[in-house]
């Protein structure tokens, strides 16, 4: 018999049989034991690599920082989903966008330390962003402070507002590379002026890969009784998050980057006391019902419910691999990156020599004509990655040591003069 028919039989036995979902994943290849990676990690991480993941060998992706890629329990988990409620072999209405998925809320709120009434499911960073800019009451004459290092989908939200209602917006220039964590903070928080109300920033920024010193930003600013935003677009899987720890006012992630989950998973938070400042943007039932707290932002219309399940999905690879080896290896790659990006002779690193300061993003200038050289050259080697002026490189556990080789032996040519 076909292997995916095998599959949805399997799934179709589960379901109507009562077995654990667990069942139906059978074929699904275990992570290796934890005794190989104390043994050889390096083979260890390929074969997460060839085993976990669809990506073939002739490949290399250095692009988490646009969209991530989710490994095969993450699309079974979709996948399983579609097919179970396509045959209405589940008892739950195969939908979300009316529901408050309280217990997909309770295991993401666990992991990422906040109340499960505190987190709302969203599609994306960009969509969380504009739950919290177009649900704050902002008058002409309040400011937003921000920095020049955001991405639209975190800085066009406040530019709409300002566009609509006269509110002013400031950008902070950050230094590249920056001192450390002490400067960036000194940087932010000393440019709050009289009449900021808002204080918005990335807590790893879109381009250049900076980690922000987020708790010591937001307490200072909280003192200030100023409101803070973070757009954590980058930090979920990338770095460890506690919501609570980082002390913001709402954060907005996106996990399709970093966290394994399918492209259309996104949270937003609201720390408790934050909740009822906000208009909801997308109004049905439930638009002003407030004991719904996070949730409210959730009701939305009907949606695709699947996608949720691949993220717990995600998540849950996550939890098995063990989060602090994942971050280990996401920074060991970052290191390895940057070291080869030092040893290019001439290239101006933007990223800081200081391991505080980056995780799996490091980024250097190219001229217009090298980034053109260099998209043509990855192309030809078949490496996903779009060489700009400012260039990303990310790695993840699926990036192999010798894919950062041959990206830099392009850059090394390139850029010879
Ligand atoms: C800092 C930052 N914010 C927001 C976004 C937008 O993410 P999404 O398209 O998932 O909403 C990105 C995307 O790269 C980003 O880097």
């Amino acid at each position: 018999m076909h292997r995916r028919q095998l599959l949805r039989n399997a799934a179709c036995a589960a379901a109507l049989f009562g077995l654990p979902p667990e069942a139906a994943r059978a074929d699904t290849p275990s992570l290796p034991a934890g005794d190989l990676f104390r043994r050889d990690p390096e083979a260890y991480w390929k074969r997460i690599r060839d085993e976990q993941f669809l990506l073939p060998g002739w490949r290399a992706f250095l692009n988490n920082g646009s969209l991530g890629l989710a490994p095969k329990p993450v699309l079974r988990a979709v996948t399983e989903f579609l097919d179970r409620s396509a045959g209405l072999l589940i008892d739950e209405y195969p939908r979300w966008g009316y529901e408050t998925l309280d217990e997909h809320r309770r295991e993401l709120a666990a992991f990422f330390g906040c109340a499960k009434d505190e987190l709302a499911l969203t599609h994306n960073a960009t969509e969380a962003m504009n739950i919290v800019a177009n649900g704050l009451d902002l008058n002409a004459g309040d400011e937003v402070l921000t920095t020049d290092q955001e991405h639209p989908g975190g800085s066009c939200c406040w530019r709409l507002k300002k566009a609509r209602f006269g509110i002013d917006i400031r950008e902070v220039k950050i230094p590249l590379p920056p001192a450390g964590p002490e400067q960036l903070a000194d940087l932010l928080v000393s440019s709050i002026g009289p009449r900021t109300r808002v204080l918005s920033f990335s807590g790893i920024t879109t381009t250049t890969g900076l980690i922000m010193p987020v708790r010591e930003i937001c307490l200072a600013a909280r003192e200030k009784g100023v409101i803070t935003v973070v757009d954590g677009a980058h930090m979920n899987g990338q770095t460890p998050v506690n919501l609570h720890d980082l002390a913001c006012d709402y954060f907005a992630g996106s996990p399709h980057k970093w966290l394994f989950t399918p492209a259309g998973c996104g949270v937003f938070y609201a720390r408790e006391e934050m909740l009822d400042r906000l208009w909801v943007n997308v109004a049905t039932g439930g638009w002003d019902d407030r004991k719904l707290k996070a949730a409210r932002f959730m009701q939305v219309g009907t949606n695709n419910r699947a996608i949720f399940e691949g993220f717990i999905a995600g998540l849950r690879f996550l939890k098995e691999l063990g989060p602090e080896r994942v971050y280990g290896r996401i920074h060991q790659l970052g290191r390895m990156c940057y070291a080869k990006a030092r040893h290019v002779p001439g290239l101006e690193l933007l990223t800081p020599d200081d391991d505080r300061m980056f995780a799996g993003l490091v980024s250097f200038r190219l001229t217009a004509e090298q980034a053109k050289k260099a998209n043509e050259r990855c192309r030809e080697k078949r490496i996903w990655i779009y060489p700009s002026e400012k260039t990303r490189v990310s790695t993840h556990i699926h990036t192999r040591p010798e894919d950062l080789d041959v990206f830099f032996d392009i850059i090394r040519d390139v850029t010879r003069a």
